[in-house]
């Protein structure tokens, strides 16, 4: 308007306010406009207020227009007492030098500002180089007054800086200098409010990552406490396997050489007790019955057959066994045989206050085997226990059928036989009873004879408390003869 109007122009009460009114349809903010000449007097005013004929001359303001040509004041009150700021340009003309100056309500000014104030925290407001408020702002303080905003944090460019205001709040500031004049526009949010929706996003992840990590660890846990439980089971069953193994074979080889050496034994103990017959009848004669050793002679003579009678017993069974190494095969009913075993050792059993009692599984098939040898097995089983037990006890003795195979075990309240010893008990001539009372062939000749049914026979013990035997048999039904 400066340049396109010259001072008479504009001197001219009715053609300012025309101007005026000009500005006002673009922009809508200006209060007043007037015109200053170079001594600082106000020769024209068009505006709410009395100003004309008022003098600016030394005021800072008034010098710098002068100097510079272009003069924005910060927000200020000024005569009116009202917040206000002003425009004002200088223009020479000729030899006269004039100022057009213009009042801008910074109402109209906040009303754009304030447009930025985003939810519920948000804030926009412009602060002069001092920290000092231009336009009113929402939370930061009315307008002239102190923002306590650092202006010296926020550089060239839009800036964005963050700070606590004392209630345990932390804001956010975003501040950018304006082209023409040394304000500054900040827009200010809460953090927490600003980063509400990432903070919920990140819980959300976080979660998931925990979760994640938690479920990887628990699976990664039970899948390896799964196989190491199946690879101690596998090994374990190994280890049985081989030690029935060794066992077996242990017990073949030994077999074998038993039987060898009975037969190789059998025929000296034959000459033995036929020359022993011989000594007795020579012992008859009259010149020997007078002899002061005849009865010394005679009992040795006995002492030398009982012992020969001994170890004939010895390899009888032992001859006999390997003799019937092919057992004959007929209809077995296993309980019907348990029976009759027990029948046969009952009374013995009851002298010595042993109870014999049967659990016996009533859907036991019959089976093809050889009765007399599955009988001998028991036998020893039983015998062995009342053996064990001495007096007063109990023996249980249960047959049971599981899947394809039927299970008997003979369990006794005996003294139990310790770790070591159990190692031996199949072993042949492995025997804790006294001489004379136990050839130690019982169980040899049970677990060969049970081996030979394709079945099996374990022990399992624990001092003090009493043995178990088991034996398990296939399930041989007579038609596959
Ligand atoms: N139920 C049991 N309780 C405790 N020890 C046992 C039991 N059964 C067997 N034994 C032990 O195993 C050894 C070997 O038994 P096995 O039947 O082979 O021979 P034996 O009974 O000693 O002699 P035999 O059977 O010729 O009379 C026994 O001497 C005994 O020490
Ligand atoms: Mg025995």
């Amino acid at each position: 308007m400066a340049d396109t109007h010259s001072f008479e122009e504009m001197i001219d009460d009715h053609r300012i306010a025309q101007t005026l009114m000009v500005m006002n349809q673009r922009a809508g903010a200006f209060v007043d406009l007037g015109v200053i000449d170079q001594l600082g007097n106000h020769l024209a005013y068009i505006g709410p207020y009395d100003l004309k004929g008022k003098n600016y001359y030394g005021q800072a303001w008034f010098v710098e227009v002068m100097s510079k040509g272009v003069y924005i004041s910060d927000v200020y009150m000024g005569f009116r007492q009202l917040p206000h700021f002003i425009i004002a340009v200088s223009r020479q003309e000729n030899q006269r030098r004039w100022i057009l100056r213009a009042t801008i309500d910074p109402d109209i000014f906040a009303g754009i500002v304030q447009a930025a104030q985003i939810g519920r925290t948000g804030d926009s407001f412009i602060i002069n180089e001092s920290g000092i408020l231009q336009t009113r702002s929402r939370f930061t303080g009315d307008i002239l007054s102190n923002s306590n905003i650092k202006v010296s944090s926020f550089g060239k460019g839009t800036s964005i800086t963050e700070e606590g205001n004392g209630q345990h709040r932390q804001i956010l500031y975003a501040g950018c200098w304006l082209k023409n004049k040394n304000w500054l526009l900040v827009i200010s949010r809460d953090v927490r409010q600003e980063m509400r929706s990432l903070f919920a996003t990140r819980n959300v992840e976080v979660g998931i990552i925990l979760a994640g990590i938690l479920a990887i660890v628990l699976t990664v846990l039970f899948t390896t406490r799964l196989t190491v439980r199946q690879l101690m089971e596998n090994d374990r069953k190994m280890d049985e396997l081989n030690a029935q193994l060794v066992q077996s074979d242990k017990l073949a080889a030994l077999g074998k050489m038993a039987a060898g050496v009975a037969h190789e034994i059998n025929n000296p103990l034959a000459v033995i007790i036929q020359k022993t017959g011989w000594m007795e009848d020579l012992l008859a004669e009259e010149e020997f019955k007078n002899s002061p050793n005849y009865e010394e002679f005679k009992t040795s003579i006995k002492k030398i057959e009982d012992h020969v009678e001994r170890a004939r017993k010895v390899v009888h069974n032992m001859l006999g066994y390997a003799r019937r190494m092919e057992p004959r095969l007929e209809d077995v009913d296993i309980n019907q045989t348990i029976n009759q075993t027990i029948d046969i050792l009952e009374n013995y059993a009851r002298i010595n206050n042993i109870d014999i009692q049967a659990d016996l599984a009533e859907n036991l098939p019959v089976i093809a085997a050889d009765q007399a040898q599955l009988q001998q097995v028991f036998l020893n089983l039983i015998s062995n226990a009342i053996d064990a037990i001495g007096k007063e006890g109990i023996i249980e003795v249960k047959s049971r059928r599981i899947d394809t195979r039927i299970w008997i075990t003979v369990k006794d309240d005996g003294p139990g036989i310790s770790d070591d010893q159990q190692k031996m008990v199949f072993d042949p001539f492995f025997t804790t009873k006294g001489s004379g009372k136990g050839t130690g062939l019982g169980l040899w000749i049970s677990y060969n004879i049970i081996e030979k049914m394709g079945g099996t026979m374990t022990c399992k013990s624990q001092q003090g408390k009493g043995s178990m035997f088991t034996i398990v048999i296939p399930i041989v039904t007579p038609d596959k003869k």
